[in-house]
């Protein structure tokens, strides 16, 4: 299906960690089968197709500087050119045996691909760089669910006190004060969340917490805990492999707990995620809907409401309708 939001917009498909032991990996993308590798800084996504028999080159290897088909041993330079055909050392290599190269970019520790020409540029994460603060990733978690589904329940405070009893929210004070909401240049904009956490921090200490979200992209959103003391921001960004099939990546920034080992903090949010996993998969219809009639509508969906607004504002299809 095609979709010029998302052709032209980056996505991640691998955590730049994750390549550090420079063999290929496998990644999906709007249907697409793409291998990610890397020679020293740079990075490289392609088709995952070498062109002499189509054997899938992410289960090649990497040779120095050089991707190796597992196959026939064709070998294929760092601009996709193929420069060694091993049964044939002395015929010349055609011109026309090379892969589909793509434009990559390195952000926030995520390798972010463009399958099309890039319209913009990645999202902004306000908290990058800030002195005081550090990054920490979570995931990747495969959902089978679409991506603006995925991005909606991200902005949803509403589900806390259900679907995170006892950590962000808290059954006996579920209601939600009015707040606002509204659609400008970067994306959909919602401040002055107020929601009771009982335990918001880790601290094990309930508390009224603000949020402020946006959502930056159609597959991009952001929260901020308003705090003058802890604070802690989340850039979650959403894969679309297939309409109803994602891969959704966070990167927290928090000025606390440095104390605790990254995988401590990272589990947690594992935690979280995965009782948001069975909503997700659960939701029909799987593509969301944008046409403001479907689906009934509260005050404190107003984040929602401007982002499916927006949506339909952008023309977004794959994973809505
Ligand atoms: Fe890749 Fe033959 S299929 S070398
Ligand atoms: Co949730």
């Amino acid at each position: 299906m095609q979709d010029p939001v998302l052709l032209n917009d980056w996505h991640p498909v691998a955590f730049a960690s994750q390549l550090a032991l420079q063999n290929p990996l496998p990644a999906r993308v709007l249907g697409e089968d793409l291998v990610v590798w890397r020679t020293g800084d740079s990075v490289q996504v392609w088709q995952d197709l070498c062109v002499h028999r189509g054997t899938r080159l992410s289960i090649g290897k990497v040779c120095g500087a050089q991707l190796e088909c597992a196959y026939h041993g064709w070998t294929y330079g760092a601009d996709g050119q193929c420069v060694r055909i091993p049964a044939h050392p002395d015929q010349a290599i055609p011109t026309k045996a090379r892969t589909k190269t793509y434009p990559v970019t390195l952000a926030y520790g995520l390798v972010w691909v463009c399958l099309g020409i890039p319209a913009n540029p990645v999202p902004p994460f306000p908290e990058w760089g800030k002195t005081g603060f550090r990054f920490i990733d979570c995931g990747p978690y495969p959902v089978q669910a679409s991506g603006p589904r995925i991005i909606e329940n991200f902005l949803d405070v509403g589900h806390f006190p259900f679907v995170h009893e006892g950590i962000l929210g808290a059954r006996e004070r579920p209601e939600i004060a009015d707040y606002e909401a509204g659609i400008g240049a970067d994306g959909v904009l919602a401040k002055g969340i107020r929601v009771f956490q009982p335990d918001g921090f880790g601290t094990g200490q309930g508390e009224v917490v603000e949020y402020t979200y946006a959502a930056f992209r159609p597959l991009t959103a952001f929260l901020r805990k308003e705090s003058t003391g802890p604070q802690l921001s989340i850039l979650l960004i959403v894969t679309p492999v297939a309409p109803a099939e994602s891969v959704a990546w966070m990167v927290m920034a928090m000025n606390y707990a440095f104390e605790s080992p990254a995988r401590e903090l990272s589990a947690f949010q594992d935690k979280i995620f995965l009782q948001d996993q069975p909503i997700l998969q659960s939701q029909r219809p799987e593509l969301l809907p944008l046409d403001l009639q479907a689906e009934l509508h509260l005050k404190s969906d107003r984040t929602a409401i401007a982002y499916r607004r927006w949506l339909g504002e952008l023309g977004l299809v794959f994973g809505a309708h």
